[in-house]
């Protein structure tokens, strides 16, 4: 495929810092990860950034519950993430953290802007306050009576059994979870952003082709309810960063998080010279910046997020990436279900492409929920890589080795077989383009299929009996290792472990534009195991052991 050299900056959505990194956060990480290796391997200079989202509540209370002060934990919680994802092969250009100079410095700069411009509004409002804990509650740590549907138990913001969203102040016999006290009504002073100037500008930026169809529509409907002021503000104690001029306000930690991403850019720009913070950041930027987030936080990025950058005089994204969430054996994924699996719990057990390579099965451009079925997931991978991909290797390799000295032939068997794996690699490279991986796999996995079929029916294992046959003995096996030279390549951005390998035994960089060429006269390394059948023990022991 031909394309200029382009600049992207792509990020994932900033994993919160109170806990372990789970295969649920790695759909996206796995998903951005393919698209970006792809990315790269097309030529395009990319920088894939991430951080960890550190301030709000639920930070400040897990250390309080700790004991471990909010700095060291958030700094224990990055190391654990930043390991966690190189376990997964995840190719962050930088990791950062919202809790930085750099974070600090730019949330303030544009606070600064949205004031000067008029942007920020002062209310009063009534909140529901712990006066035992002596402080405001946020709405998921109060739980009370739904005000339309009666449901018991249902957190303040919105009712899990009947949808509705409501305002806490408006739950029948409130409690907070912190205290299991009834909080009472207080006032404070709060700021807001003016979300509704910017409804004009929303309306025609969403439906530019920025977001997938469904999401856009969902918006739509937003729209229809009319958008409100957004209150950045947040009373102490918080963690976070201190409002100016404020003793006693925090900024909201979903205004500074995203402001994250162009802070952890702006970290990368330190560490490496030929970076230039500005071609990325200002309103004209020529470059393009992605972002791949769960359908839980569409409202921050796609409303939120690209008002407050319009507002503040920075570029909008070129595109957002929503994926739906991932259940595991048909479960959401929670500690109380038993399903809840780390990152590292994994790989104790098994290896980062085989879940790599079953989220790509699944991955598609549409928000529909992805299942984790384990058993499923077994026979995916043994069937997929091991029968199908890797047989292709090892039934030929081991006559090149025996009888040709590890040196492919000078032709090749069959040209329009392979110029038809050529013809089909432009179908599946469109498919990475679109971040539909789902419909990559199958045709790969279909051309794995044909290219077993040309080998079952020329049946290298008899013409070896004949000596007279070498020759084409020879042609036909260079043929076998020349089309799994391409599905390697096709599956490079997905399995960046195997491909490795790969690129080892046939002694040969794997590209998507170096297939056009075989590989011919060019000698290979001695076959060794590509990749390992996984048994259903270790799931079993997976399952089993994790805490
Ligand atoms: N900190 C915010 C994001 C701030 S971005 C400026 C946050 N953090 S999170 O840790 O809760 O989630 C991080 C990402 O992981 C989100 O895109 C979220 O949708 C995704 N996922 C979390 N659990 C998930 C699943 N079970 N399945 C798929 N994605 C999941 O939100
Ligand atoms: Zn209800």
């Amino acid at each position: 495929m031909n394309q200029s050299v382009k600049k992207l900056l792509v990020t994932c959505a900033l994993p919160y810092a109170n806990g372990d990194i789970h295969v649920g956060h790695l759909l996206e990480h796995i998903q951005a990860d393919i698209w970006v290796r792809y990315q790269r391997m097309l030529g395009n200079t990319v920088y894939f950034i991430c951080a960890d989202d550190t301030h709000g509540t639920p930070i400040m209370i897990k250390s309080q519950q700790t004991g471990i002060s909010p700095d060291k934990m958030i700094t224990q919680i990055k190391n654990r993430h930043e390991i966690d994802f190189a376990g997964f092969n995840i190719s962050f250009d930088n990791y950062h953290s919202t809790h930085s100079d750099e974070n600090r410095k730019l949330v303030e700069f544009i606070y600064n802007r949205l004031k000067k411009n008029g942007l920020i509004k002062k209310h009063i409002i009534t909140q529901l306050f712990d006066s035992t804990k002596n402080m405001f509650l946020p709405d998921r740590f109060i739980k009370g009576t739904c005000p339309k549907c009666k449901a018991s138990n249902q957190y303040g913001d919105s009712c899990e059994i009947c949808g509705s969203i409501y305002n806490s102040i408006d739950l029948i016999e409130p409690k907070s979870i912190l205290s299991n006290t009834v909080p009472e009504l207080k006032k404070s002073e709060h700021l807001f952003f003016d979300l509704p100037h910017f409804t004009e500008m929303l309306k025609v930026w969403t439906q530019s082709g920025v977001l997938q169809s469904q999401i856009s529509n969902k918006i739509q409907e937003w729209f229809k309810i009319g958008l409100k002021q957004w209150d950045i503000s947040r009373d102490a104690p918080y963690f976070g960063f201190k409002i100016p001029n404020y003793c006693d306000k925090y900024f909201y930690v979903w205004l500074d998080a995203p402001i994250g991403y162009i802070s952890s850019f702006k970290n990368l720009c330190k560490k490496r010279t030929n970076i230039n913070f500005k071609e990325f950041w200002e309103k004209n930027s020529q470059t393009k910046l992605y972002h791949f987030i769960g359908k839980d936080i569409v409202y921050f990025h796609s409303l939120f997020w690209p008002a407050i950058l319009e507002a503040s005089d920075f570029r909008k994204p070129s595109k957002i990436f929503v994926h739906g969430y991932v259940m595991v054996n048909n479960n959401k994924i929670s500690k109380s279900k038993g399903n809840f699996i780390t990152a590292r719990q994994w790989l104790q057990y098994l290896d980062s492409d085989s879940l790599r390579y079953y989220y790509s099965t699944k991955i598609s451009s549409n928000i529909e929920d992805i299942n984790l079925n384990l058993r499923d997931f077994i026979n995916r991978v043994n069937n997929d890589i091991v029968n199908k991909i890797i047989n292709i290797a090892s039934r030929t390799s081991s006559f090149i080795n025996k009888y040709f000295d590890n040196k492919l032939a000078n032709k090749l068997d069959d040209l329009e077989l392979y110029q038809n794996f050529l013809k089909t690699s432009d179908e599946i490279e469109n498919y990475f383009l679109n971040c539909e991986f789902n419909l990559a796999t199958q045709r790969i996995i279909s051309m794995a299929d044909i290219a077993n079929l040309y080998i079952d029916k020329k049946s290298p294992w008899r013409l070896v009996k004949d000596k007279s046959s070498y020759n084409h003995l020879h042609e036909i096996c260079s043929m076998g290792i020349n089309l799994f030279r391409i599905i390697i390549t096709w599956l490079k951005p997905i399995m960046p472990a195997l491909s490795d390998r790969a690129e080892l035994f046939l002694n040969s960089k794997l590209n998507f534009n170096l297939i056009q060429k075989p590989l011919l006269n060019h000698k290979i390394n001695s076959y060794r195991k590509l990749y390992s059948r996984i048994e259903i023990s270790q799931i079993d022991n997976l399952l089993k052991n994790k805490s």
